[in-house]
């Protein structure tokens, strides 16, 4: 038996079969993880806040040889050459843009009277309600429990919040990794789950295998919101680093974290010019002070020096909570499957 619930308006709208995203993950999620995704009937999308212009066209390329189902690209709306990309993505008409940070109101014309979706990540019902008023087609809700970047509201709170404010699809995020998880979404009033942590811990993520192995041993109390890395709460693995950056005297973080800007600078091709010009941006949004700029600039790079580079010392581990209910390895295809079937096992438990 196949449920109509679980084929939602999501599915209907982005043109995919399940209700299922796998979230850009900065250097997380690159063209494997996102064309296995897609492959297997869900939605990928790349992670390009972390990828130069040239690496994010050839990214897009590549995943459309592996796959002819719909895919996204995840940017953030402040970053610098945002236009260029949103020009790239129109180009190669993508189907979604996703998004960390908000995009402008003119941002999100210029991709819908080009044709292609918008879909911000938001904490709050009142940030989805501006969104959508704004034009975006879909939000990603994501709560407290989430990976990475994360708000104060907890995804079961959150989640009826928002699909009450809104009318658009909303995708719940934030602590999914099963199909009773899925369900819940649902009966919330969801269209769908975005997951990123567990997409992060399966075959065909590109994280080095020791790092996922850290991640495998981490448990419900292994993880910690911090603002000591960019001045914005982040959700990652409590790490000797973290603890030493929450007890630093944040003077005493600045040089450090200018050291590290300049040292990483050419890992992404990204300049000096374009790390301050970053990190004037991010003050001036979020009213961080002179040391958190500084560690915001160079918080990619710490990400990088795990995620890439598997330096589990020197690098930041952005995780969801749900990382300690986590303790295998599937392909992408087994997650996606495995999820689906016990999504319908559950809706015929709770319908018997
Ligand atoms: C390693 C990692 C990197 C992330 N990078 C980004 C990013 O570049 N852009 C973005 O919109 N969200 C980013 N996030 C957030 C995820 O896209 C997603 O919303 C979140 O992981 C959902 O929570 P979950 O981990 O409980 O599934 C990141 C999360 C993780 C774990």
């Amino acid at each position: 038996m196949s449920f109509a619930a679980l084929r939602t308006r999501f599915c209907e709208m982005v043109g995919c079969e399940y209700p299922i995203v796998q979230t850009g993950m900065g250097w997380v999620s690159g063209v494997r993880l996102t064309s296995a995704t897609s492959a297997a009937g869900g939605f990928g999308i790349l992670a390009a806040a972390t990828m130069t212009f040239e690496q994010l066209e050839s990214a897009i390329r590549e995943v459309k040889q592996r796959t002819d189902r719909p895919f996204g690209v995840n940017m953030r709306g402040d970053q610098p050459d945002v236009g260029r990309f949103a020009d790239l993505v129109i180009r190669e008409r993508v189907r979604l843009t996703s998004f960390a940070s908000p995009p402008t109101k003119d941002l999100v014309r210029k991709l819908k009277d080009a044709g292609v979706l918008t879909m911000p990540t938001i904490g709050a019902p009142r940030h989805a309600q501006k969104m959508a008023e704004w034009g975006v087609d879909a939000v990603i809700a994501q709560g407290h429990e989430g990976g990475g970047h994360t708000g104060p509201i907890a995804t079961s709170l959150l989640l009826p919040s928002v699909t009450k404010a809104v009318s658009i699809p909303v995708i719940g995020a934030g602590g999914f990794h099963d199909g009773r998880g899925l369900v819940a979404a649902l009966a919330y009033g969801a269209a769908g789950i975005a997951m990123g942590t567990r997409f992060l811990l399966t075959r065909e993520s590109r994280v080095p295998d020791d790092v996922k192995a850290t991640y495998l041993k981490t448990n419900l109390m292994g993880t910690v919101v911090t603002t000591a890395i960019d001045g914005a709460p982040q959700r990652v693995i409590r790490t000797d680093l973290i603890d030493r950056l929450e007890r630093a005297n944040p003077l005493f973080r600045l040089p450090r974290a200018l050291a590290n800007a300049w040292r990483f600078r050419n890992l992404t091709g990204t300049s000096i010019v374009n790390l301050v010009r970053e990190g004037l941006a991010m003050r001036e949004s979020q009213e961080l002070t002179w040391a958190q700029l500084a560690m915001a600039a160079n918080a990619p790079m710490l990400t990088k020096a795990t995620m890439v580079d598997g330096n589990l010392e020197a690098g930041i581990l952005p995780t969801g909570q749900v990382v300690g209910t986590i303790e295998s390895l599937p392909t992408v295809a087994e997650l996606i499957g495995g999820l689906m079937a016990e999504a319908e096992a559950t809706l015929r438990r709770l319908a018997a």
